[in-house]
C-alpha cells in the first residue's frame, strides 16, 4: 500500500496539489473539505485521470476527518484566498478559525503526521497549527519561500533568456510583502547575477517577486494563484516522503536561529522523512539582517493579534 497524504481544503490549491501527487504516483491521497460533494467530485475526476498517466495512486474525497486517519503528510489549504486589493494579512481572523478547527481534527486522526501549511497568512497559520496540534516543531512547516523563490527564478530566467534550471535564488523571511529575496545569493550556473544584470534591473525583478501573488490576483479578479503554490507544495512533499533531504526555503520554527526565538519564519531548511531536519543559518549582512528583522516584526505583530 502507498503512503497516505491528506489535503485539507479541496479548493484551487488543494485540488491542484492533489493532481501533482496522484499523477506522480508517489502516494495515495485524501481530499477533505467542508463543502459537500466538492472533494468527492474532484477526487473522482482526478482518479479518472490516473490511468491516463500510468499512476496507481488512489484518491478519495470526503467531508469526514476519519477518512484522513493515519496520514503520513497533511497539507492544509483550507480557508479563504485573497481578493484584489487585499494583503495576505487581511485573511488573519477568518483563516485562523479554519486552521484551529483543522488542527484539532488532524491531531486526533493523524497524531504522527508531518504537516505543511499553505493557508495565508502562512507563517502565522503555521505557528497556529503547531500550537494547536501540539506536534513537534520539526513536523509542522509552512510553504511560502519556495513559491517566492520560484517566482524570482522565473523572472530572472525570462530576463536572461536562460533555462530556469540554471538559475539559483533564495527568498527568506515571512511569506508577505516584507519577504527577503537575497540578491547576494542569486547565481546563474554559479555566476553571480550581478555580473549579468544591473542592480537596478535585479531590484525591479525582486520587487515584482514581492508583488507576485498580487499580480496574479489582479489578473484573475477572483481567487488567487494555485498552480505554482501547488507545485511548490509538491516539491516539499516529495522531499519529505522520499527522504530526499532537499535544501528548500520554508517557514520553520526558529529557536534562536538567526537570533530569533519562538516564531515561524522563512529560512532554508533540509526536508526529509523527519520533517524539518535542519535549519541552515546564513550569515546575513547588516542590510539583509535589517530586512529579516522587519519581516519578523510583521509576522510577530500578526501573532500578537491572535494571542498565540
Ligand atoms: N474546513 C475545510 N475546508 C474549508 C474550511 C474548513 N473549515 N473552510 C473553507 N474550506 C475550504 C473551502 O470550502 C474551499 O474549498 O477551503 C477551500 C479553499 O479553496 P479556494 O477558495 O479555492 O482557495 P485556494 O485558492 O485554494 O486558497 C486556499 O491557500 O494559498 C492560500 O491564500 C490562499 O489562504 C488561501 C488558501
Amino acid at each position: 500500500m502507498k503512503k497516505k497524504i491528506s489535503i485539507i481544503g479541496s479548493g484551487n490549491v488543494g485540488a491542484t496539489t492533489a493532481l501533482f501527487i496522484t499523477l506522480s504516483g508517489i502516494a495515495d491521497a485524501v481530499l477533505f473539505d467542508i463543502a459537500e460533494g466538492v472533494p468527492q467530485g474532484k477526487a473522482l475526476d482526478l482518479a479518472e485521470a490516473c490511468p491516463l498517466c500510468n499512476s496507481s495512486s488512489t484518491i478519495k474525497g470526503t467531508n469526514d476527518y476519519s477518512d484522513t486517519e493515519g496520514s503520513e503528510i497533511i497539507i492544509i489549504t483550507a480557508g479563504f484566498p485573497r481578493k484584489p486589493g487585499m494583503s495576505r494579512n487581511d485573511l488573519l481572523h477568518s483563516n485562523a478559525d479554519v486552521i484551529r478547527e483543522a488542527s484539532i481534527a488532524i491531531a486526533k486522526t493523524s497524531p504522527d503526521a508531518i504537516v505543511i501549511v499553505v493557508t495565508n497568512p502562512m507563517d502565522v497559520m503555521a505557528q497556529l497549527t503547531w500550537k494547536t496540534t501540539g506536534f513537534s516543531c520539526k513536523r509542522v512547516m509552512g510553504m511560502g519561500g519556495l513559491l517566492d523563490t520560484s517566482r524570482l527564478t522565473a523572472f530572472l530566467a525570462w530576463e536572461l533568456n536562460v533555462s530556469p534550471e540554471d538559475v539559483e535564488a533564495i527568498v527568506l523571511g515571512g511569506h508577505g510583502d516584507e519577504m527577503v529575496p537575497l540578491s547576494r545569493f542569486i547565481t546563474v550556473k554559479g555566476i553571480p547575477v550581478t555580473e549579468l544584470l544591473s542592480s537596478k534591473r535585479i531590484d525591479s525583478l525582486i520587487e515584482r517577486t514581492r508583488k507576485g501573488g498580487a499580480e496574479i490576483i489582479a489578473l484573475l479578479k477572483s481567487g488567487s494563484a494555485y498552480y505554482a503554490p501547488a507545485a511548490a507544495t509538491f516539491k516539499m512533499v516529495k522531499s519529505i516522503l522520499l527522504d530526499e533531504k532537499r535544501l528548500l526555503p520554508c517557514a520553520a520554527y526558529l529557536n534562536g536561529e538567526y537570533g530569533i526565538k519562538d516564531i515561524y519564519l522563512g529560512v532554508p531548511a533540509i526536508l526529509g522523512k523527519e520533517g524539518v531536519e535542519k535549519i541552515i543559518e546564513i550569515k546575513l549582512s547588516k542590510e539583509e539582517k535589517a530586512q529579516f528583522r522587519k519581516s519578523y516584526a510583521s509576522v510577530r505583530n500578526l501573532i500578537k493579534k491572535l494571542s498565540i
